[in-house]
C-alpha cells in the first residue's frame, strides 16, 4: 500500500479532479506527464448502492495511477461509508470525499459544499466513513459556503480529530461559485493554522505561479485543475523550477524550451484508444485539440476544422500539421480569460 503522504512530499503536484475530464485515459496521460497523486471525478455514493455501471466505471483505474484516489460524493454517511468500502476493494490508496460541490442538484440534497453549513453533520460523515475503512481519507472543500461563513479553519480541526489525512481547499466560497479569483492569503492562514497537510487549490495556471503559491502559504501540497488542460507540460515544467530552487540555480526552462505538443497529443491519444470507447475518444481528441490550440496563431480556424470533422485520421492530420507549426512559437499569455467557469469542486 502505497503511503500517500510519502508521494506528496515526493512531487507535490496533485492532478484535481475535473468531471467529465480526469477520466482514467486522462489520468494516465498526467501521470506520464509528471502529475503526483491523482484522483477521479466526484462518484455518486447512492450510485454504488445500485452497482451501477455508469458508476463503477467512474472508478476504474490502471496500476501506472497509484497512488490515486477515488472520490465520493453523497448527503447519507451510512451510504456514504458503504461507497467507502467499495472503493477500498478495488484498491485505491485512499478515499476522498467531495464537500465543495456548488452545483444546485447537488447542494439541494445536502451534498457537496452544502455540510460546510453544518459543521456537526460533516463531523459525523467524516467519523462515519473513517471507521468504515482502513486506508487514509482526504476531503476536498471551499473556503467556506459564503464570505460570512467562511470555516475552512474549523473543518481542517474537525477532520484532524476525526483522523483524515489532508485536506484539499479550493480557494472560493460556495457562493462565488468559479467568479472572482482563489483568496491564497486566506489558504495561507487556514495553513498556518492547521494541524493537518493542507492542499492548496485555485487558479494555479503557469509554473511560476505554483511556485510562488507553494513559497507564500506554505501548503504541503498543491491541486492543479484547468491550468493541466491548456498546457499538458504544466506538472514537468514546474517539478523543474521546484528542483532547480533546490539546488539553487536558476533556470528559466519552460520560456526557451520548445514544447512538443505533436507529442503530448499522440500520447493522449495512446491512453485515450486504450481505454475508452470510440465515441468518447473523437469527443476527447476534439477537445483536446482546441484547448492545446489556445494562444498560437490561427487558434481559431483550427477549432473550427477540428470539430467539423468526421473521422478520426482527419483531426490527427489537421492536429499534426497545427502542433508541428506552432512547435517554435510562444502562445499568447491567456490564463486571464475565463475558462471552464463551471464545475464539482
Ligand atoms: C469541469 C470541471 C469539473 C470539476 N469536477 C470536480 C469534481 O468532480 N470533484 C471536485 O472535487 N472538484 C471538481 N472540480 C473543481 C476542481 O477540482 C478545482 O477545485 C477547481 O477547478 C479550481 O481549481 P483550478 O483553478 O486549478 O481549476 C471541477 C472543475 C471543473 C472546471
Amino acid at each position: 500500500m502505497t503511503n500517500i503522504l510519502h508521494s506528496l512530499n515526493e512531487n507535490p503536484l496533485i492532478l484535481a479532479p475535473m468531471a467529465g475530464i480526469t477520466d482514467s485515459a486522462f489520468r494516465s496521460f498526467m501521470r506520464e506527464m509528471g502529475a503526483g497523486i491523482l484522483i477521479t471525478e466526484l462518484v455518486s455514493a447512492m450510485g454504488t448502492q445500485y452497482q451501477s455501471d455508469r458508476t463503477l466505471h467512474l472508478m476504474n483505474f490502471t496500476p501506472d495511477q497509484h497512488p490515486v484516489g477515488i472520490q465520493l460524493f453523497g448527503e447519507d454517511p451510512q451510504i456514504m461509508a458503504h461507497a467507502a468500502r467499495v472503493a477500498e476493494d478495488r484498491g485505491c490508496d485512499f478515499v476522498d470525499l467531495n464537500f465543495g460541490c456548488p452545483v444546485p442538484k447537488v447542494v439541494k440534497k445536502g451534498a457537496g459544499s452544502a455540510i460546510l453549513r453544518d459543521l456537526k453533520a460533516l463531523e459525523v460523515m467524516v467519523r462515519t466513513v473513517k471507521t468504515a475503512i482502513r486506508i487514509p481519507l482526504t476531503i476536498k472543500i471551499r473556503t467556506g459556503w459564503d464570505q460570512d461563513s467562511r470555516n475552512a479553519s474549523e473543518v481542517t480541526h474537525i477532520a484532524h480529530n476525526e483522523g483524515v489525512t489532508w485536506v484539499a481547499i479550493h480557494g472560493r466560497t460556495r457562493a462565488q461559485g468559479y467568479s472572482g479569483t482563489a483568496d491564497w492569503k486566506f489558504i495561507q492562514d487556514v495553513k498556518s493554522q492547521s494541524p493537518l497537510p493542507v492542499i492548496g487549490n485555485g487558479d494555479l495556471n503557469t509554473p511560476q505561479t505554483i511556485v510562488t503559491r507553494i513559497e507564500e502559504s506554505q501548503c504541503d501540497a498543491v491541486m492543479i485543475g484547468r491550468g493541466c488542460l491548456k498546457n499538458p507540460f504544466i506538472f514537468q515544467e514546474t517539478l523543474q523550477r521546484l528542483q532547480s530552487q533546490e539546488k539553487e540555480t536558476t533556470v528559466n526552462k519552460s520560456s526557451t524550451d520548445a514544447k512538443d505538443l505533436w507529442s503530448a497529443y499522440n500520447r493522449l491519444h495512446f491512453h485515450l484508444a486504450t481505454q475508452c470507447d470510440d465515441t468518447i475518444l473523437m469527443i476527447q481528441l476534439k477537445k483536446f485539440a482546441a484547448w492545446y490550440s489556445t494562444g498560437y496563431p490561427g487558434a481559431s480556424q483550427f477549432r473550427k476544422s477540428i470539430f467539423n470533422t468526421k473521422e478520426k485520421n482527419e483531426i490527427l492530420d489537421l492536429a499534426e500539421e497545427f502542433f508541428k507549426a506552432s512547435k517554435y512559437q510562444s502562445p499568447e499569455d491567456t490564463t486571464q480569460e475565463p475558462f471552464l467557469m463551471g464545475g464539482h469542486g
